[in-house]
């Protein structure tokens, strides 16, 4: 694993932008797999810049999300959905029908799992995949002791994971139960990941995820098996790396 250390979560972020531009421009049809949560808002940020810039385009870009939320619907200002409009699709050229995300709505979720996985597949499998890491070790909504070898599935969410979420809700009632989220394997199988860590409060999980045992019981930690991993972390988060 790459390790690049950012002096703080602007850096990071511009770090990140960087790597997505030079992606994107290496190729103009790359299929790039997104997250949510507040890590990534700063990427975001960024990358509208540059492209206001003209230095980035969406135009024959394709992209996935790692989850979304069940039972909220599209305009929910706390689906995933509104929050990739609100902070990036809005601003940038990319064709509505090439923004992917799960449909935590569907009548069928099975099947929406079923289906948003060959979508993928069909796109030719994520270039780049963009993660945060819970406190607890997730990856999207891969929550400890889910399989390695899952795909898109429905999970029920930890009370850690909702609780930590609980911030953008108003209250812990609201915070939804379930998810869509894409399977460990599903993340697995992108060419290349980009992991980024943001804050103190991370800097244990992180360390876990570097030298810890890898295990099902922490999830980030399978990323110790892939052969093109990037983590950007802040100098908060590496706080707990010896390295
Ligand atoms: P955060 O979430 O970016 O809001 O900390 C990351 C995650 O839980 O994957």
């Amino acid at each position: 694993m790459n390790i690049i250390k950012a002096e703080n979560y602007k850096e990071m972020s511009q770090i990140a932008a960087k790597y997505l531009t030079e992606q994107v421009s290496a190729k103009p049809n790359s299929v790039l797999g997104l997250a949510t949560g507040s890590t990534p808002e700063g990427l975001y940020e960024e990358i509208i810049h540059r492209y206001n810039k003209g230095e980035i385009s969406f135009k024959d870009v394709t992209t996935y999300n790692l989850d979304e939320y069940v039972g909220l619907a599209n305009d929910n200002d706390q689906s995933y959905y509104y929050y990739m409009h609100k902070l990036l699709f809005d601003h940038i050229n990319i064709k509505e029908e090439q923004a992917y995300l799960p449909n935590g709505d569907a009548a069928d979720l099975q099947e929406e799992c079923i289906r948003y996985e060959s979508s993928i597949q069909a796109a030719g499998g994520i270039d780049i995949q963009i993660l945060g890491i819970g406190l607890n070790g997730h990856i999207g909504f891969n929550e400890p002791g889910t399989p390695f070898s899952s795909k898109t599935h429905i999970v029920d969410l930890d009370e850690s994971t909702r609780e930590a979420n609980a911030r953008f809700f108003k209250s812990i009632d609201d915070v939804p139960k379930q998810a869509i989220t894409m399977g460990i394997d599903s993340i697995m199988q992108a060419k290349r990941i980009i992991l980024l860590v943001s804050g103190s409060q991370k800097a244990e999980a992180l360390e876990r995820l570097v030298n810890g045992p890898v295990t099902e019981d922490f999830p980030a930690s399978i990323l110790q098996k892939h052969s093109d991993v990037t983590i950007i972390a802040d100098q908060d988060a590496t706080s707990k790396l010896s390295v």
